[in-house]
């Protein structure tokens, strides 16, 4: 699911076209390469596997586009905006080999499955494509693009989930990873495009989820996500139908996995993304409100609060399904902070539709959410289905509702905040002040205070003394000591 990231959580917007730098590790063959990431969490996690690859070949990876003999751009194609952007980059490359004729533009990612050798061969904005299963192919690729030939690989793939590679760390602070637990959907939202460009979904190897956890731990980090489209259905040793497939071997579901990865250390903090409101189980909220380092935050996708729409939509539950997904998280984690994602003006939305879907924020009051105007995407099953018949200002009239609502809610919760103190990760120094460093908070909103004695990577505890609209400001009172 990106948000995107699906994974579905997207990827804060001031990341987005962020380049991934590492080092090389084996002996090196000379050539600079930059990889760029756009759309979801999933994406920059992919963006990581692909420099282990291309660094274990011998590539540099360099963080200055101007100096690289490749470059990558790691796609979205959730809605047609997140496209668009990357035409207008892939154009600019393509102005620039004019100067530059040996440079090679490769795409990546859901685009690349998408329009497959249609940006090759047809609009000639790429030399190689390469989809999201393809990337262990890239090396050859690369190789065929000098000779001449035409590099491309869109095969999807039911096993693939790169469980043997070991990601080459983006996040700058070195503090937090993405680590991808599932890859592809099997859902078939009607308005979604993943299923097409991620194929089918399969989970990964727990022992290497684990394991990859632990060397992060062991590493300095201090917090790892769990990526899938849509966690709850990770399930290692059995079928889609709760089947065992080898007896002789344990099962292992979500809720499981995380109380593994929960075991890594207490100083540790879990986060997960995307959960999906038909698969979430009591015992995955179970786990959460067990852990303490497990973070009391949920993203969980509504899309619409009308249940005819959530049909339309193939969702698979209905409004009165997810507000007792709702009640079941309130019950069994009082203190958890809710997200979700709203899609405006699906095919034949109706203003009484739109409004159940206002009725329902009112209701739930979601801390945050990532809101969309409904983008047709082609070979989705509303595309095929259904008329995307509501004129775009309704649309976008129906999209400033929602946001604005959310804007009033999100206030009210942070408000609701001052004289609490909460317990955050210092990951950085703020955007605004040298003075003072940011960091999350367990319900992942971000939190800045003045520096003090703490460094990057620490636990402190801050008491909130007032809030922006996505911000909460505050003082540290103490400087945790880390378990042994
Ligand atoms: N149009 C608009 N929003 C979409 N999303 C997915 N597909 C579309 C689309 N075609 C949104 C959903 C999903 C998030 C990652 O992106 O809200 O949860
Ligand atoms: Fe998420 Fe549904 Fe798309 Fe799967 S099909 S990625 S669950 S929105």
């Amino acid at each position: 699911m990106n948000q995107e990231i699906h994974i579905n959580k997207e990827i804060d917007e001031s990341r987005q076209g962020e380049a991934t730098v590492i080092e090389s590790s084996k002996e090196k063959n000379g050539k600079k390469l930059y990889v760029e990431s756009y759309g979801c969490a999933m994406n920059f996690s992919d963006s990581e596997v692909v420099a282990s690859i291309l660094t274990k070949e011998g590539y540099d990876t360099t963080g200055d586009v101007d100096e690289a003999d490749i470059v990558l751009i790691n796609t979205c194609s959730i809605r047609e905006n997140a496209e668009d952007r990357v035409r207008k980059r892939l154009t600019n490359f393509k102005n620039r080999k004019k100067r530059q004729p040996d440079l090679v533009v490769g795409i990546l990612g859901c685009m690349a499955e998408r329009l497959k050798t249609n940006l090759l061969e047809e609009e000639k904005l790429v030399d190689l494509v390469a989809g999201p299963d393809a990337y262990r192919e890239l090396p050859g690729l690369i190789e065929e693009v000098g000779t001449g030939q035409k590099a491309v690989n869109v095969l999807l793939s039911r096993d693939e989930t790169y469980a043997d590679i070991s990601p080459i760390r983006l996040d700058k602070s070195g503090i937090t990873g993405f680590v991808s637990i599932t890859r592809g959907c099997d859902n078939m939202c009607s308005f979604c495009v993943v299923p097409f460009t991620r194929g089918r979904e399969r989970s990964r190897d727990p022992q290497t989820i684990y394991n990859e956890c632990k060397e992060l731990f062991d590493n300095g980090y201090k917090e790892v996500t769990l990526l899938g489209q849509n966690v709850d259905s990770y399930r290692w040793n059995m079928t889609s139908k709760g089947e065992i497939k080898d007896e002789t071997k344990p099962t292992t579901n979500f809720a499981q996995l995380m109380e593994s990865v929960a075991g890594v250390s207490p100083d540790l903090r879990i986060r997960f993304s995307t959960s999906h409101p038909k698969d979430m189980t009591d015992e995955v909220l179970e786990v959460i409100a067990k852990h303490d380092n497990i973070c009391n935050y949920i993203h969980l996708p509504i899309q619409s609060g009308n249940s005819e729409v959530l049909k339309r939509m193939n969702r698979g539950y209905t409004r009165e399904w997810y507000l007792d997904r709702i009640a079941a998280i309130h019950r069994i984690i009082p203190d958890c902070a809710i997200t979700t994602d709203i899609i405006t003006g699906f095919c034949d939305e109706t203003d009484e539709e739109h409004k159940d879907t206002m009725t329902i924020m009112e209701e739930v009051k979601w801390d945050f959410a990532y809101m969309y105007k409904y983008s047709e995407r082609p070979k989705t099953l509303a595309e095929r289905r259904f008329e995307d018949n509501v004129p775009e200002e309704i649309k976008g009239a129906r999209l400033t509702e929602v946001i604005d609502l959310q804007r009033r809610n999100s206030a009210i919760k942070n408000k609701a905040q001052i004289g609490r103190v909460h317990k955050v990760l210092v990951e950085g120094t703020s955007k605004r002040s040298k003075e003072h460093m940011s960091g999350r908070n367990d319900h992942n909103t971000k939190v800045v205070f003045p520096t003090g004695d703490c460094k990057v990577g620490d636990y402190v505890l801050v008491k909130i003394t007032d809030c922006t609209t996505a911000t909460l400001l505050g003082e540290i009172t103490e400087v945790l000591v880390p378990a042994k």
